[in-house]
């Protein structure tokens, strides 16, 4: 284990078993539609890779890159910046957005909004983890794997400064490796 990590959240084995839990549910409720998935970069990298090759429902993919957070902060700026925006058209289309964590909700909050105003005719929201006590923003995720704790959580796409972006698990960050 990367020795800035205090304890490891969730393995690959217990990623990839809930990411495929996750597919089959979505794959379900979506059934012959064909739907537009939308990866917020760059955290939710590896989880958009991974849940788009479990997904048996049809779909078109595109990608946002999205940051409200600066690269050394552990708490949101409060402002979301669309650094590179969808290239396809989503009208009447029915889209999921897929995220890695949903913290305040301040990125998704926007996200959502921004892809109705695009005209989508559904938007809904497919997130790896979700951090419920520190939500400031009236969004929810519809399709959530886990539930963390008030922690700073690193790996499998999630970074801090860039880094540990590549670990293979999900693990809570030292506070010391963000505290000087
Ligand atoms: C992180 C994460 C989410 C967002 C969640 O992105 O990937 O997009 O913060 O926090 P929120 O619910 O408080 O908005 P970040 O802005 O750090 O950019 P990144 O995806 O490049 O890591």
């Amino acid at each position: 284990m990367n020795s800035d990590i205090a304890e490891v959240l969730f393995s690959r084995e217990e990623i990839n078993q809930k990411v495929q839990e996750l597919a089959q549910k979505i794959d379900h409720e979506y059934g012959d539609k064909e739907i537009v998935t939308i990866g917020i970069l760059r955290g939710a990298i590896f989880f958009m890779a991974d849940i788009l090759r479990a997904f048996k429902v049809k779909l078109v993919m595109d990608v946002m890159s999205v940051s409200s957070y600066g690269e050394k902060d552990i708490t949101s700026s409060g402002q979301v910046k669309i650094l590179n925006d969808i290239m396809i058209n989503i009208k009447d289309r029915d889209v999921l957005i897929i995220e890695d964590i949903i913290d305040t909700g301040l990125t998704l909050y926007h996200v959502k909004r921004h892809l109705l105003d695009r005209g989508a005719n559904s938007v809904k929201i497919c997130t790896l983890l979700d951090k419920p006590s520190n939500r400031k923003f009236k969004v929810g995720s519809d399709y959530n794997g886990f539930i963390i704790p008030n922690e700073f959580v690193v790996g499998y796409g999630l970074g801090y400064d860039n880094r540990y972006r590549n670990l293979d698990y999900i693990g809570i960050l030292k506070p010391e490796i963000y505290q000087n």
